[in-house]
């Protein structure tokens, strides 16, 4: 049978709550499909800070680099939030991405049948929605230096950041955004800011110039601001987003509303070499963490892509998100999704759940 490290890390907030109904649900998917899981649980973000004094211990990310895949949770809460910039949860996670080199951060947003009352856009609109959100991740205004604190003329203080992109950094998340439309519907929009900013006059460039290489992809181009009023909009128009790392922060947690919920939306983050980071596009939802409420969806389903994308284990990948949808069609729902008739339930009943539907469930051929 087949065997795969997987390192796990919690985090802080709803993290340990989602990632322990992962877990289990890997388990029993991988279990029924041959897989066994060597599991290590390592410490990143407020966690890591209050056990070792840094977000990111070098234990952690050595473990996560030699194992096959990493699953997140979430980081960051008020307790650290005016910590200094290196003393952040956030950059526990940033430092993570860069030092796994995860520069494709894939953020599919579809709408389920059994989640159109749950979208907050009209059911006519919403229904059918099957986006993907490519967002380029180890770049752009995140990592762009010159960055800090400063004081101007006038002895004001100043913070500043860079948005800065080098060409092969655009070339590549290019080339990840057009494969995977050429896998999808075969339409390609590229949002940017080109009317104003250098480093999106650049993107637009080498966009167009990596377009050549796939004829059979459809490219558009959208200015962002026009992007964000259009997903609410017409969804529908689009089929494959790719954008830079702050444009598809931001426009992921719009496209997850007309799903239903930001609970439900997952992602994975890959690079050329080395394992992948799967973790939903949540945060650690400070004010629901430790009352059993948050929903694991978003994180069972990015456990999915982390069979699919990280291992290509795609059987045991599909068990889980048939699993998820037979759960949702059997009524169950945690707070955020859950709408008149449906059986309200909390985030460990919901992975009970989902063990269940994944152990009566034969997944397709
Ligand atoms: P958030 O995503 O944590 O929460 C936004 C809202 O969505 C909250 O009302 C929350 O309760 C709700 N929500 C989020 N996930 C949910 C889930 N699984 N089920 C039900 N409801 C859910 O964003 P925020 O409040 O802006 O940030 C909180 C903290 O998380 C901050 O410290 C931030 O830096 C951090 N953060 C971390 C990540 C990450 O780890 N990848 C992502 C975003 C934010
Ligand atoms: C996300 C988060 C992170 C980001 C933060 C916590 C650094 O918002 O994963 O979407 O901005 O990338
Ligand atoms: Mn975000």
């Amino acid at each position: 049978s087949k065997s795969y490290t997987i390192t796990l890390l919690p985090g802080d907030g709803i993290g340990p709550e989602v990632i322990s109904v992962a877990k289990n649900v890997l388990e029993v998917a991988g279990s029924l499909e041959g897989i066994e899981f060597w599991f290590k649980e390592m410490p990143v973000g407020g966690a890591a800070l209050d056990l070792t004094g840094v977000p990111l211990p070098e234990e952690t990310l050595s473990t996560a680099k030699q194992s096959d895949a990493v699953l997140l949770g979430a980081i960051g809460g008020y307790k650290w939030d005016n910590n200094e910039k290196h003393l952040k949860p956030e950059t526990g996670l940033l430092q993570l991405r860069e030092g796994l080199q995860v520069f494709a951060n894939l953020r599919p947003a579809s709408v389920l049948p059994q989640l159109v009352d749950a979208s907050t856009l009209k059911k006519e609109v919403a229904e059918g929605v099957d986006l993907m959100v490519v967002r380029e991740l180890t770049g752009g205004i995140y990592f762009g230096k010159p960055r800090g604190f400063s004081t101007n003329e006038n002895g004001e203080e100043i913070g500043f950041n860079t948005e800065v992109y080098a060409a092969y950094e655009i070339d590549r998340i290019a080339r990840v955004a057009f494969e995977t439309a050429r896998k999808r519907r075969g339409k390609l929009c590229s949002v940017d800011k080109a009317n104003v900013l250098e480093a999106s006059m650049l993107w637009r460039k080498r966009v167009m110039a990596i377009a050549s290489e796939y004829p059979d992809v459809e490219l558009s181009h959208m200015y962002v601001d026009n992007a964000a009023m259009q997903l609410v909009r017409n969804p529908k128009q689009f089929d494959t987003i790719v954008t830079n790392n702050i444009f598809g922060d931001i426009l992921s947690d719009e496209a997850s509303m007309i799903t239903g919920s930001i609970g439900m939306l997952p992602s994975a983050s890959l690079g050329e070499l080395g394992p992948g980071l799967f973790e939903p596009i949540h945060g650690s939802a400070p004010d629901i963490a430790g009352q059993d409420k948050a929903n694991p969806l978003a994180t069972v389903l990015s456990a999915a892509m982390l069979l699919k994308y990280g291992l290509g284990e795609e059987k045991a990948a599909q068990r889980i998100e048939n699993a998820v949808l037979d759960t949702l069609n059997r009524g169950f729902r945690t707070g955020d999704i859950c709408s008149a008739g449906n059986q309200l339930v909390g985030c460990k009943e919901m992975g009970e759940e989902v063990l269940k539907s994944i152990d009566t469930k034969i997944p397709a051929a």
